[in-house]
């Protein structure tokens, strides 16, 4: 059994899979359901100074089994909010209470949270601060300079420059959660096509599946710039989608969509998953499979040219996958074997992702 325990910031999860801020954690009641289903610690919805209220509908089914949502922040105040706090306490599983947005904000809300809820940890949303790194950074301050406790930065996926932020904002934060919901992002049914969502003119924001390589790719660049720990957060189902986000670099992942559309108990389901995969692969905790995206990248092979396709003939099955699924037609079958144009073949490599049997390889062309 591998050690799924992990330490973030100096605090201790019994298991690295985290609630993400969102309606999975809108009061006691779900952030309650949360620890039951196997959290490792709960990240609370975010609250701001001032309740939110959100014209309806606001969360929609969208594309690729994920989710379009209009919802900002907390539409109960703060006070009622401390209540909840304590109630997640009293379980001893770590609480991170999310809270927003600007330096006065975080400075009005962060001491006051820490006075009455001593939460393990702060993290501080972006999401409504704009693209500027400037005020990022006097947010990050602001609340450095107020709490006590460790503080996490939660990135939007646009930022122009992910890079630049990471650089800059590291030295005022505990660490970074990577990322929140896409966009923003616009669909409708053409049958019908009036708005989906209560916002301004139908627009939202995109969660689940479809953005797990967006945040996955942000993850990684944060990770590459500076040393704080990075939470990786997007499309996260399963316990293989963790394992990537931990191989680019993450100490721990949250889940949001995933608990809206299968309940609390998926957090225990992902951590039993990653706990599977580890043992199946022989890796005795998640540290030992950190950052081996990174290894291997620095191991791969640079094609000079364009390279080709070939095909092992002993492994080929004749399944015909490779030729249906080239997108340049230029594999084809002679008898019960594939076969390449070499001329036609432009080196894409999106033919071996079919093959069941591993027979494609790229190699250089001969001259
Ligand atoms: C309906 C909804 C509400 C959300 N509300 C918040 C929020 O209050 N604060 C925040 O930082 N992120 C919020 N998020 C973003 C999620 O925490 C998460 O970063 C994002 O959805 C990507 O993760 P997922 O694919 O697991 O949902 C919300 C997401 C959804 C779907």
């Amino acid at each position: 059994m591998a050690k799924l325990e992990v330490t973030v910031s100096g605090i201790r999860f019994r298991n690295p899979v985290l609630t993400a801020a969102g309606p999975n954690v809108l009061n006691a009641h779900m952030m309650l359901q949360a620890v039951e289903g196997g959290v490792g610690g709960v990240v609370s919805k975010t609250v701001s100074v001032k309740p939110a209220h959100d014209r309806r509908p606001t969360i929609r089914r969208a594309v690729c089994r994920s989710m379009m949502n209009a919802e900002t922040w907390a539409e109960e105040p703060v006070e009622k909010f401390l209540e909840y706090y304590h109630e997640v306490k009293k379980t001893g599983v770590p609480l991170i209470v999310s809270i927003g947005y600007t330096p006065d904000d975080l400075k009005t809300l962060g001491p006051l949270i820490e006075r009455e809820a001593r939460p393990d940890g702060f993290e501080f949303s972006t999401h409504y601060l704009g693209k500027d790194v400037e005020p990022l950074v006097e947010s990050a301050k602001a609340l450095r300079y107020s709490v006590e406790a460790p503080i996490w930065m939660k990135v939007s996926p646009n930022f122009p420059d992910i890079q630049e932020v990471a650089r800059r904002v590291a030295p005022y934060v505990d660490g970074f959660v990577a990322t929140n919901s896409f966009g923003p992002v616009l669909d409708f049914d053409p049958e019908n096509p009036e708005p989906r969502l209560g916002s301004a003119y139908g627009q939202g924001w995109l969660s689940g599946p479809a953005i797990l390589p967006i945040s996955l790719r942000v993850v990684y660049e944060v990770v590459s710039v500076q040393d704080k720990p990075v939470i990786g957060v997007g499309g996260i189902e399963r316990g293989t989608d963790a394992i990537k986000y931990f191989m680019v670099g993450a100490s721990a992942v949250a889940v949001c969509t995933a608990a809206l559309k299968h309940g609390p108990q998926v957090y225990g389901k992902i951590a039993r998953e990653i706990n599977d995969w580890l043992d199946r692969h022989g890796y005795t905790s998640v540290e030992e499979v950190r950052n081996l995206y990174r290894e291997r990248l620095r191991e791969r092979r640079v094609y000079e040219g364009i390279p080709v396709i070939r095909v092992d003939d002993d492994l080929c099955t004749g399944c015909t996958a490779c030729v249906r699924n080239c997108v340049e037609r230029a594999l084809y079958m002679k008898g019960d074997k594939a076969r390449v144009v070499d001329d036609l073949c432009i080196g894409c490599g999106y033919c071996m992702d079919f093959c069941p049997e591993d027979a494609l390889s790229l190699q250089e062309r001969q001259p």
